[in-house]
């Protein structure tokens, strides 16, 4: 992994929007460390058996940039990380050099206060700065992923940021993946541009603790006929996105998508509430805990009450490398629209597809067979009905986009 000029058939960018965050510099960290044999890719979905020979772009293959809005080089920032336990003492040492190259490859994103430029000014300058990059780098392709910070859910006319770099990643033509609950692609005036584009996307919004119990417990109240009465949620963290979800509208983004799964394995959304509060000195340790009252046979009252507590770059950093993984090569294989079997890692997974994360994990690994036999964008082979993400026409014409639910 490097950053260096030489060109190489095989490289892929991973261009990270909130390339400076927790998420994103752990992953960088990681793909370094995995890379170099200093630890195993615990985690990381793709490094499985049912992954092997499905054309995936090997770590080693991965080129790091992205923009932020805040000039904190990355080695110091994962010096950061371990320093609260999120990276082991010693890693951002022994990777020093990986960071520094994806460093080099960050630039100021937007919008910038006392923004001058509209739009659409915008969206070229951050689509030509992933241009660059792919060019500069000698990459194949460029997925793009957010990692910002979580966004307010916008309630103007004005493409909220997200929206700008989703329609940046478009115009540069690359992949998209939303790791986040904001708006990105699935802004209404993004619509035709997503469908025109032929290009795939994937999100949104990781499922990495709370929500990954909740997609496992709710399919088992419901298949063992059991009635949910109440399932209240409470989440303490910290770290930069406690901050930015201590704002009652980023909150509320996040919780629509916590509530989603509930609503789609039970059939309802059961009484109850979802919070999160901002618990500065947990870092990015997060407790969630769930309490979940049901009744059994003869309207017996029951209650079963989970606590979770995770390292959440750590549990997101392995799915930010698969996620990009799968996307370069869906990209390759010529497919496009929303990637629905990747639903397995969101919260609010695109087009449709199951909520149960045992299904979802089928979907996955259908998918992988998918990717399998997809050696070339004209290749049949491997293809199964009903699948989401839509084939290129060789022709260069563009079919519809099955699955589009905004
Ligand atoms: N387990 C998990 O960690 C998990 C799970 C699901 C979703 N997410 C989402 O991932 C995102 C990142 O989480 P994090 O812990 O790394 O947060 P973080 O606060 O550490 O990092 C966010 C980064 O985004 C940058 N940013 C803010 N506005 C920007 C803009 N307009 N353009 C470019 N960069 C911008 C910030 O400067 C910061 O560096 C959050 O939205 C979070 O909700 C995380």
């Amino acid at each position: 992994m490097s950053a260096e000029s030489s060109v190489s058939p095989s490289r892929v960018g991973v261009w990270l929007i909130g390339a400076r965050g927790s998420v994103a510099t752990t992953a960088v960290t990681g793909c370094a460390a995995v890379t170099a044999g200093l630890h195993p890719p615990t985690g990381m979905v793709t490094e499985t058996p049912a992954f092997a020979d499905c054309g995936l772009p090997p770590l080693s293959s991965l080129v790091f940039g992205g923009h932020d809005m805040v000039d904190c080089p990355l080695p110091k920032r994962a010096e950061g990380l371990a320093a609260g336990g999120v990276l082991p003492p010693g890693l951002p040492a022994a990777v020093t050099a990986e960071l520094a190259a994806a460093d080099r490859e960050i630039r100021l994103g937007g919008p910038l206060s006392g923004e001058t430029r509209d739009e659409d000014e915008l969206v070229e300058a951050l689509a030509s700065d992933i241009r660059d990059f792919t060019i500069r780098c000698g990459l194949d392709r460029t997925v793009v992923v957010n990692v910002a910070s979580t966004e307010p859910v916008p309630t103007g006319t004005e493409l909220p940021a997200s929206s700008l770099y989703a329609a940046a990643a478009l115009r540069a033509g690359c992949p998209y993946v939303n790791f986040t609950p904001s708006m990105g692609l699935h802004h209404p005036a993004l619509a035709s541009a997503a469908a025109e584009s032929g290009l795939p996307y994937a999100g949104r919004d990781g499922k990495t603790g709370q929500t990954l119990l909740r997609s496992v417990l709710g399919p088992m109240f419901a298949q063992r006929a059991l009635a949910v009465r109440a399932w209240s949620g409470t989440n303490l963290l910290g770290g930069g996105d406690g901050a930015a979800l201590a704002d009652p509208g980023a909150a509320a983004a996040k919780n629509a998508g916590k509530e989603r799964v509930l609503a789609d394995t039970l059939g309802g959304v059961p009484e109850g509430e979802t919070h999160i509060d901002d618990v500065p000195s947990l870092g990015d340790w997060k407790t969630a805990w769930d309490h979940i009252a049901f009744d059994g046979f003869l309207g017996t009252r029951m209650v079963l009450q989970t606590t979770w507590q995770g390292c959440d770059s750590s549990l997101a950093a392995p799915l930010i490398l698969d996620l990009a993984r799968l996307a370069a090569r869906a990209h390759e294989a010529g497919l496009s629209g929303p990637l629905s079997e990747l639903g397995f890692y969101f919260k609010d997974p695109v087009g449709e597809g199951p909520a149960a994360l045992g299904e979802q994990y089928a979907e996955l690994i259908g998918f992988a067979g998918r990717l399998r036999g997809a050696g070339d964008p004209q290749g049949t082979s491997g293809e199964r009905p009903g699948s989401s993400g839509e084939r290129h026409d060789p022709s260069g014409q563009r079919r519809s986009l099955p699955g589009e639910r905004r």
